[in-house]
């Protein structure tokens, strides 16, 4: 907002030095008035940029309010701790993130939310489309998340990464049978191949992502001998799906890895285990949660704070943690069960092309006949 008034300081100086370069008899009084009263509103509008926000009447500590379609108990523990070390209370509104930014879309500037966090850069891309979000230029954001887990706009920024990857029966599958998502489609795969529905946006961003490396043509080749080699309909779940391989039903799945991560946790014998997929070609398939600044935040500074807070090393460490994720700041580590799986590249396209090219996606598979 301050920044935004740089042309009107300009004018206002303009017409001060008029004023006062004139050679009428204007009262002293009156040029001080018109003097004074337009900096102390340039001030006021500056200040609001660089104090934190005044207590709200009525309301007991500062707070800002934060609307999230991730799972209360993967995000509650972390905003106790940003209470804990700011004062800064965090009210919550958990829901889907389909009603959520239709929520921020009808509010418009009504709307109580600073903040709004999701996952998928899909979702988060969306959501920039949506017009809901508004651009953060941070220091500290752009130091502590890699180029391409942010928006190039500023609008959002991953706070967590999630690597989509093969898994396979440990019993079933020889590790140096496996090597690309593209080669799932190969017929040595048929009735082997276990899916979730082409509906989750997780899949959506893989296909995106396929669409960007391969082309259209290739990837929907690609698509068409994954459905070829299905072993079962597509799954609801990711859970699922890799029960589906525990179970003998198939031999392989595309899956986010913290689902599988979750089952060895309860069970270290699982007999489901990660091949990174691609590490010789485009790298695995990653994607991230996030966070954006919402278009009409009542409290941008607490929102800045909220969203630098959980970049910061203390915060990544357990936002990738309670998930079972990869935190998003390469200098962090991952918990000890994932770290294990071993280090591999991930796909270093910004994730904005998977918002880019979901429609187009989501026609292809249709045309695949991935359900
Ligand atoms: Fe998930």
């Amino acid at each position: 907002m301050c920044e935004s008034r740089h042309p009107l300081i300009m004018k206002i100086v303009i017409v001060i030095i008029s004023v006062f370069s004139s050679s009428d008899k204007m009262l002293p009084m009156k040029r001080v008035l018109i003097l004074v009263v337009p900096l102390a509103w340039l001030l006021a509008a500056c200040a609001d940029r660089e104090e934190p926000e005044p207590a709200e009447p009525g309301a007991e500590a500062p707070r800002v309010v934060v609307y999230t379609s991730r799972q209360p108990y993967l995000i509650e523990p972390l905003f106790a701790r940003f209470t804990e070390e700011t004062g800064i209370q965090v009210e919550f509104t958990s829901d889907n993130e389909a009603s959520l930014i239709e929520r921020l879309a009808a509010e418009g500037a009504r709307s109580p939310a600073d903040v709004f966090v999701t996952v998928d850069a899909g979702n988060l891309w969306f959501a920039a489309e949506r017009g809901i979000l508004a651009p953060l230029e941070s220091e500290t954001l752009r130091e502590a998340i890699p180029a391409e887990l942010r928006d190039p706009d500023d609008q959002w920024f991953g706070l967590s990464v999630r690597a989509r990857s093969i898994v396979y029966h440990r019993d079933r599958v020889e590790r140096e049978e496996l090597s690309t998502y593209e080669d799932l489609a190969d017929p040595r795969w048929q009735g082997r191949l276990c899916l979730r529905t082409s509906r989750k946006v997780y899949n959506q961003s893989l296909v995106a992502m396929l669409i960007h490396h391969h082309g259209e043509q290739r990837a929907e080749e690609i698509v068409s001998g994954w459905v070829a080699n299905l072993a079962t309909n597509p799954y609801a779940s990711d859970t699922q799906t890799i029960e589906a391989v525990a179970a003998g039903q198939c031999d392989v799945a595309i899956v986010n890895t913290y689902y599988l991560a979750r089952l060895v946790a309860d069970d270290p014998n699982y007999p489901v285990a990660v091949f990174w997929a691609n590490q010789g070609t485009t790298g695995t398939h990653v994607n991230v949660s996030g966070a954006a600044i919402t278009r009409h935040a009542p409290r941008p500074i607490r929102a800045r704070a909220l969203i630098e807070w959980l970049a910061s090393d203390a915060a990544q460490q357990e936002f990738a943690q309670r998930n079972l994720e990869f935190p998003a700041n390469p200098a962090i580590e991952a918990d000890p069960l994932v770290a294990a799986w071993g280090e591999f590249r991930g796909d270093e396209t910004n994730l904005v092309v998977a918002g880019q090219r979901q429609s187009e996606a989501v026609r292809l598979m249709d045309r695949a006949g991935y359900r």
